[in-house]
């Protein structure tokens, strides 16, 4: 049992809705850790001040949100895991020896999510949206000996993430050829936050798409997005966006604790009930 006065948690900007305490607190308890995961509000301006006083305050660590992932990969003295670097994002802080490893769990989510489910024969992903939660996936393909077309709203930003990847497996296409790109893919996934709660729709034909491919959404509120209730009624298999948060988590609290908690349906249940 790890026990005294250790603090871990979350840090962000609005934070109240954040799921991440709910899922830790249910690991801790279940691994006999005796604190609780905090969520913590930190403002842009006080980021600096608040990573420099994490040591002394006691922490392990925390997971980072939004606004703060991309300014912490400026802040933290050191990285974790292979894509940290080229991810350029960070939302997992281990605290080791008073120093600060920032390390990125959304590839790993992303893939342990699709585990055993992804095509492994025609190795073609369409990737939709080209933001922070894009760049993880599609390095995450690409290493994965994935041939990524990458469509978004603005090509510019896929352009330039397309560059930043510098691989010869990402093309980027525009939006207007979305259709077309579906026709010889295994693995579709959307990237964008079109779908979410209080968002549009992502209102694309998948009158193209093969059956055979999995489709796969990163929007989790609701699990079941109108995009993939859509996939599914043609005739596709669908991943939902609910196991990419748990499995994030996952490798987070193993990197904290050395232990890996189980993501279980009774979990899923319980994280999802929060968002009805
Ligand atoms: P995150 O870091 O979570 O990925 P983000 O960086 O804001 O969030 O990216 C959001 C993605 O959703 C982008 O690909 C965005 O497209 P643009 O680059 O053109 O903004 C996409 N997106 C958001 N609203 C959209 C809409 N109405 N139609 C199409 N794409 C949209």
């Amino acid at each position: 049992m790890i026990s005294g006065n250790i603090r871990v948690g979350v840090i962000g900007d609005p934070i109240g809705h954040s799921l991440s305490p709910r899922i830790h607190n249910r690991w801790l308890d279940d691994n006999d850790i005796n604190t609780v995961y905090e969520a913590i509000l930190v403002k842009p301006e006080d980021l600096e001040s608040f990573l420099r006083a994490m040591p002394e305050e006691g922490f392990i660590g925390v997971n980072v949100t939004i606004p703060h992932k991309e300014s912490v990969f400026k802040l933290v003295d050191e990285y974790q895991g292979l894509f940290t670097g080229q991810i350029g994002a960070i939302n997992t802080i281990i605290v080791r020896n008073g120093k600060l490893i920032g390390a990125n769990t959304d590839d790993y989510g992303f893939l342990e999510n699709l585990k055993g489910k992804l095509p492994v024969e025609n190795r073609r992903a369409l990737v939709i949206g080209a933001g922070g939660a894009a760049r993880a996936i599609c390095l995450s393909l690409l290493h994965g000996g994935y041939e990524v077309t990458l469509i978004n709203r603005t090509r510019e930003r896929a352009e330039n993430l397309a560059k930043y990847l510098n691989n010869i497996n990402i093309r980027v296409l525009g939006w207007e050829e979305i259709e077309n790109a579906m026709s010889n893919i295994s693995l579709l996934v959307n990237t964008t936050s079109l779908g979410m709660k209080g968002q549009p729709k992502l209102e694309i034909s998948l009158a193209k798409l093969p059956q055979s491919a999995v489709v796969t959404d990163i929007v989790y509120n609701p699990v079941n997005t109108e995009f993939l209730k859509q996939a599914r009624e043609h005739g596709n298999l669908t991943v939902d966006g609910l196991g990419m948060l748990l499995y994030q988590a996952q490798m987070a609290f193993g990197l904290w604790f050395g232990t890996h908690p189980n993501v279980t349906p009774e979990l899923r249940q319980y994280v999802a009930e929060a968002l009805k």
